[in-house]
This record gives C-alpha cells, sequence and structure tokens, in this order.
C-alpha cells in the first residue's frame, strides 16, 4: 500500500536548540525483584527520556543494578550461592523486567564491573591527594558468632528513647527516634541472633565539610526541588561533616586500594555506577565520556531519584564529583512513594505487587499511562488505587483515544479503500492541536506528567466531540454524503495522529501500531503540524483493550500466594537505604531525612472503637513450658493481677522457657478462649518480629505490675 502523501506543515514554534542529555534512574539493588514502586522512577525517567529524544536532542538513558553491599553478601550465603551468581540472576531478571515495560535504557550495566572499579578507584584517589579522606577510629558493633561489624539495619534492640523492643540500630518506628546503634539496651544481631558486641576499628571518612561552600551554592541554583535543597541545608549548621566510606571485610564490594581488608561502602560506589554504565556505552559506541563529565561541560546530567535516597545525591554525590574532578549534576530530581490504594505496599496484602506479577495479568502501558497521569514535579507520594487504575485506564486509552482511531478508521477502511480525503474539512482545528504542543511539551520537560496527561485527554474530548457532532454513521447512509463521511474521518485521523504523538513517550508501543496503520514512519514531536491527507492507511488493528476487573483481581492474588510467607519486616532488612554512614554527621541530618519520608500504616485500618475494645494489660509469666508434640508453642501460666491464665504462644524459635520465667509482658486479656490442637489458650501475648528467632516479645516500662492496663 502506498504511503500516505503529506501538505506542508502548517508554521509551528522554531524547533529547540538540540541538546546533549545524560539521564539516569537509581541503580536497583541486585538482591530483590523489581516492583511497582521502582516501576514509578523507571517509567518517570523513560517518559522524560523518549520525550526528549522525540524533540530532536540526544539523549542517552543509562542504568545499572546495584550490585554490593551487606545485604547482598547475606543473601547469596542464605541461598547457597556467590555474590556473583546472585547479582547474576537478578541482573537477568532486571533487565526482563524492564524490557517488558518498554525502558528504553541506552546500556544497562552493573556497579560490580571493571568500569566501576576504575571510577572508584580514581574517584577515592583523586579525593585522598585532595587531602578529602580522613581516619578516624570509630565504636561499632560486632557480632562475633559470624565476625563481622554489622549496619544499622542489621541489629534489633529495645528503643533507648521510648523503650520499645525490637527496634532498628538506628531509629525507632515506634517513637520516631534515632540513635545510633551502640545506644540500644539488650542489642541483638539478625544476622545470628547473638548478643553483639562494641569494638574499635579505624575507617575512612570523606570529608564533606570541606566542600560546604561548593554544595550550598550548588543546593541554592535549583539544580533539586527546593524542598529537598533546604532539607540539605538544614546540616550546614554542623561543624563536623564526614562520611565513613569504608567498610572492614568480609564485605562484598571492591577494597580499597592501599587498604587491607577495606572495601568502599556500597554508597561510596553505587552513583559511581552511572559513569561505569555510561562508560561502557561509550566504549561501545564511540561516544565522547569526557566531553559529557568534564568541569563546564555544556552537556547535561539529570539524575531521577526517589526522595529517600536525595541525601546521597544532592550531598555526597555532587561533591564526590566535585571534589575529583568532575562536573556536577545539572538535576537531581525527587519523586514520592508508591502507595498501593492507600497503603504501604504489602505483602500479606497481595498488594506488594512485581514487575513480573503485574506482567502476567495487564498491559504495562497501563501501567505507564496511570502513573504519567498521577506524576508532578514534587516529592508527594503517589497513590496506585485499583479502582480508579481501571476507570481511568478504560475511560481515557479506550473510550478516548483509541475510540476516535477505531471509529475514523473503520470507515476509511470499509468505504473508502483505505483512502484518506485530499483535504481537511477543519484545518484550522489541527492547527489548534498543533500549536498545543508546546505546552504539552513544557508540562513533559518540567516533569508534569499528569498536566500534560489533562492537555492531551481535554483535546481528545475536542477530537470525539467533533466526529460527534459530524455524525458519519448518519451520513453514511446517503450516498450523496460519503465524501463528507470520507473528510470527516480523515479529519479525525488526523487529530488521532497529533494525540498519539504527544502520548508517544508514554505509550510507545500503542502508538508504534498507531504508526503503523497510519502507514507513517516512527513520529518525531516535530511531526505533529503535518496533515496526513490523499494517501492510504493499512487495516486498522485494535489499539489496546479494556482492563478486565478479573485480571488485577488475579494479579492481587497471585501477588498474596507468591509472597505471602514473607513479611515486609524482611523486606525492610534487605535494603541498605537508611543505613546511617557516619558516626559524625550526626541525628540532625538523619532526623532531616525522614522527615520528609513517607509514614504509612503497616495494615488495615480499624476504627478508632475497634482499637478500643482490645484490652491490653501487663502480665507475668509465672511458668514456661515446652509442649510436647508442638514445635513452635510454649505453654505460659501467666499471672494477670486478677488471676491465673494458660496461653499457648507460638515463640519457641526465639525464646527458651527459662528465659521467660519472672519477666512482664503484654497480653490481649479479652481475647476468647482458643481451642487449639494443645490445648485451650486464654489470651495472646504481643510481640513483634519477622519470625524465627526475631521475635520479640513486649517490654513494660519499669514499675508495671501484673494486671495493669495499657494504653
Ligand atoms: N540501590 C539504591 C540506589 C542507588 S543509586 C546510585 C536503591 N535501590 S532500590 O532498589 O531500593 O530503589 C531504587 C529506586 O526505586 C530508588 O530511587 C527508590 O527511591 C525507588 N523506589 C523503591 N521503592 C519505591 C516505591 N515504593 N515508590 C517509589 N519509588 C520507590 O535505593
Ligand atoms: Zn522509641
Amino acid at each position: 500500500m502506498p504511503p500516505a502523501a503529506k501538505t506542508p506543515p502548517p508554521s509551528t514554534a522554531s524547533p529547540p536548540a538540540p541538546r546533549k542529555i545524560l539521564v539516569t534512574s537509581a541503580l536497583p539493588y541486585a538482591n530483590g525483584p523489581i516492583h511497582l514502586g521502582h516501576l514509578v522512577e523507571y517509567i518517570q525517567t523513560d517518559i522524560w527520556a523518549r520525550f526528549q529524544r522525540m524533540r530532536g536532542h540526544t539523549a542517552y538513558y543509562v542504568c545499572a543494578d546495584d550490585a554490593h553491599g551487606t545485604p547482598i553478601m547475606l543473601k547469596a550465603e542464605d541461598e547457597g550461592v556467590t555474590p556473583a551468581q546472585l547479582i547474576e540472576r537478578f541482573g537477568r531478571e532486571h533487565r526482563r523486567d524492564f524490557d517488558a515495560f518498554l525502558i528504553s535504557f541506552d546500556n544497562y550495566h552493573s556497579t560490580h564491573s571493571p568500569e566501576n572499579r576504575h571510577f572508584s578507584e580514581l574517584i577515592y584517589t583523586r579525593l585522598k591527594e585532595g587531602g578529602h579522606i580522613v581516619r578516624r577510629t570509630i565504636t561499632q558493633l560486632y557480632d562475633p558468632q559470624k565476625n563481622m561489624f554489622l549496619p544499622d539495619r542489621f541489629i534489633r534492640g529495645t528503643c533507648p528513647v521510648c523503650g520499645a523492643a525490637a527496634q532498628y540500630g538506628d531509629n525507632c518506628e515506634a517513637c520516631g527516634g534515632t540513635y545510633s546503634p551502640t545506644d540500644l539496651s539488650d542489642p541483638v544481631s539478625v544476622v545470628s541472633g547473638s548478643q553483639p558486641e562494641e569494638r574499635e576499628s579505624e575507617q575512612l571518612f570523606f570529608k564533606l565539610g570541606d566542600f560546604r561552600d561548593f554544595l550550598a551554592e550548588w543546593l541554592g541554583a535549583g539544580h533539586t526541588q527546593t524542598e529537598i535543597a533546604n532539607k540539605q541545608k538544614e546540616l550546614f549548621a554542623q561543624e563536623l561533616f564526614e562520611w565513613d566510606i569504608s567498610r572492614n571485610a568480609p564485605y562484598w564490594g571492591f577494597e580499597i586500594p592501599g587498604e587491607e581488608g577495606k572495601y568502599f561502602y556500597v554508597w561510596m560506589d553505587a552513583p559511581i555506577g552511572y559513569l561505569a554504565s555510561f562508560q561502557n556505552l561509550c566504549a561501545r559506541e564511540g561516544l565522547d565520556f569526557d566531553e559529557f563529565m568534564q568541569p563546564g561541560s555544556d552537556c547535561e546530567l539529570h539524575h531521577f531519584i526517589g526522595k529517600d535516597i536525595a541525601r546521597f545525591h544532592t550531598l555526597f554525590w555532587p561533591a564526590q564529583l566535585h571534589g575529583a574532578g568532575f562536573r556536577a549534576p545539572t538535576a537531581v530530581w525527587c519523586h514520592g512513594f508508591l502507595t498501593v490504594s492507600g497503603q504501604k505496599m504489602s505483602k500479606r496484602h497481595g498488594t506488594f505487587i512485581t514487575a513480573e506479577t503485574y506482567l502476567r495479568h495487564l498491559n504495562p502501558e497501563y501501567l505507564r499511562y496511570y502513573f504519567a497521569a498521577k506524576l508532578g514535579d514534587g516529592i508527594d507520594d503517589l497513590d496506585l488505587n485499583l479502582d480508579d487504575f481501571k476507570a481511568r485506564v478504560n475511560a481515557d486509552l479506550v473510550g478516548k483515544l483509541v475510540n476516535i482511531a477505531s471509529r475514523c478508521a473503520s470507515f476509511i477502511g470499509r468505504y473508502f479503500d483505505g483512502r484518506l480525503s485530499d483535504a481537511l474539512p477543519a484545518p484550522d482545528m489541527l492547527r489548534e492541536f498543533a500549536a498545543a504542543g508546546d505546552a504539552v511539551a513544557a508540562d513533559y520537560e518540567s516533569r508534569r506528567y499528569s498536566k500534560a496527561v489533562r492537555r492531551i485527554m481535554a483535546l481528545a474530548d475536542r477530537a470525539n466531540q467533533y466526529v460527534d457532532a459530524a455524525k458519519p454513521w448518519v451520513l453514511i447512509k446517503d450516498p450523496a454524503r460519503h465524501d463528507e463521511v470520507q473528510a470527516i474521518c480523515t479529519q479525525g485521523l488526523n487529530l488521532f495522529r497529533v494525540l498519539a504523538i504527544y502520548l508517544k513517550p508514554v505509550l510507545p508501543a500503542t502508538v508504534a501500531r498507531a504508526e503503523t496503520f497510519l502507514n507513517l514512519p516512527p513520529q518525531q514531536w516535530r511531526d505533529a503540524g503535518e496533515a496526513l491527507t490523499g494517501g492510504a492507511i493499512a487495516d486498522y488493528a485494535p489499539l489496546l483493550t479494556r482492563i478486565d476487573a478479573k485480571a488485577v483481581e488475579a494479579m492481587i492474588e497471585d501477588s498474596k500466594t507468591e509472597t505471602a510467607a514473607e513479611t515486609v519486616d524482611a523486606e525492610t532488612v534487605a535494603a541498605e537505604t537508611v543505613t546511617p554512614e557516619t558516626v559524625t554527621v550526626a541525628t540532625a541530618m538523619k532526623t532531616a531525612i525522614e522527615s520528609i519520608e513517607p509514614i504509612e500504616p503497616l495494615s488495615a485500618q480499624i476504627t478508632f472503637d475497634e482499637f478500643a475494645k482490645v484490652d491490653l494489660r501487663i502480665a507475668k509469666i509465672i511458668d514456661a513450658q515446652t509442649v510436647e508434640g508442638a514445635d513452635k508453642l510454649l505453654r505460659l501460666r501467666l499471672d494477670l493481677g486478677d488471676g491465673e491464665r494458660e496461653v499457648l504462644a507460638g515463640i519457641k524459635s526465639a525464646y527458651a522457657p527459662e528465659e521467660l520465667t519472672g519477666r512482664l509482658t503484654v497480653v490481649v486479656a479479652n481475647l476468647a478462649p482458643r481451642k487449639m490442637r494443645f490445648g485451650v489458650s486464654e489470651g495472646m501475648l504481643l510481640a513483634a518480629g519477622p519470625g524465627g528467632p526475631d521475635i520479640f516479645l513486649l517490654t513494660p516500662a519499669p514499675g508495671a505490675t501484673p494486671g495493669m492496663r495499657v494504653k
């Protein structure tokens, strides 16, 4: 079929001067699957990169797996594989998932790569030569059984501020307090269950304070969102401002040159992975790395990240780059966190949805569109409400966008042998649609995708109104008016084409199918102004179908069964993100960061009245016995002040009976007695933790006595 002829474009604004842009998304940890939360970021970045390319700019989008650190080392050990094998497997899975979600990386690499070793050593050496590295002896908790120093996330203990049990080594989820792991009373190693001891060792610190002026200027110059910049600036009041960049063996990472048994902390070499991935691309495609990365470069460097890792990207990273003779980032754009139906993603509720599970049930472009429709330029969290998701995608994409194309194309195909009319009946309308392109582009450029989508959907409404008013299905009954029908439908397809161009950064696959049936080469932004007349189009093939409610339900079910055994706690432990890097970048810094993080409930909400019915009492354990034939249970006799109860508690994996006798804890006193295989349980103990050796009974504050109500 011959390609459609085009009339010359109506005049549009002159094209913007070409830019050279290096774009990145944060590097996902290579110890877990990509999930919908991650995808907020990769979709956000991908839309921006695709948009820039459509505008005629050069945009390289690079990423990599973040493959080092203690959690990866321990997970590999758990699975009985080497860390190299583990990161290889996750690397493969991540690439597969990103491909499926149409993330258009120019390169996807790994921080465990020769390029990254090279740049890590180079940056470190330059910082050291510049006098920015200092040695300090610090005290850390050491696991004597595992023979390793423990990251804060791998220590649990009683909060020194409020006394809540089983809190992380760096902050308390009950009271929000922050502290150092050595402040915990009764700390326990999550790795071995043993009691950690304090040990001194020498570590290397990067003197961020040397870059105070540089950072103040960088943060003040609009390179990141104002709220993020202000949070970081609060830290400048501190006198000492240093970052611990070394870790002792055993550690999975790069050994520090000249320092036997010391390794770069994972967050030291992770952002350097951006450079490593880009260098790997440059070598493959003959690009000029220095042109992008030398000081004063007129190329742009944009990092997209989640707000939880802002500190690493807006303080440490610019200082690392600047101190080592590289240019600083043009921009670090932070986004908020994804919740699902108003809640933090939870395995138990089936809302911890992996990319892989999603793809088994739904089209990736639905999610790309939904995120685009919700994303702004700020750091607010965004919610995936599954009913809203379904309604929005069905109404906008199928009901509005695809509807225009399918209605018009079917007339053109059926009655006009696929041929378009030679002229448009409403050329002004097409010009208006094309003129809207500047505003839409400005929205994409500034990451206000939700605004772009609203503008595009308003145009889609107008296009549908045009077709509705012209009523081609009525006119077609009158052979004398067939020319009109052909012209109306040609007009409709032209309007659709403009919308498709505007949505192409969001829906690359659907728009590629549209280009195919319209017989068009890959469309660029500037093509929006051109009229498509006189030629022929191919047969229309459905572009997108409606979301089936059953598919969404099946996805949730699937998410429950796959991962129900794991808990959110175990997931949190796997991430090293919240680890404080230093003893000298003190509490103020962490408080500043944490205050911008979302505080979400862990589970479904109950009303206050429901909660008020729960009678919590202090109980004294007066006797504890193992239960014959039961793997997990202990039989406890409790003193509740007004009498004794017998309770069967599944805590044998964490407590020996003798350590329980005589201790106070908290019990649900008004739970109806439950008949279990080994007897009747007349209450329930409260405990926290992921299970196994990590179950932590609650400990009341001193002064509590049996029978007291807990409020
Ligand atoms: N490995 C570090 C990043 C190093 S960058 C030099 C890391 N990895 S991560 O896998 O935990 O997260 C990768 C990115 O996904 C981060 O920007 C993080 O903020 C983002 N998200 C992870 N979970 C998310 C949500 N639930 N919602 C939105 N973004 C989320 O951090
Ligand atoms: Zn606390």
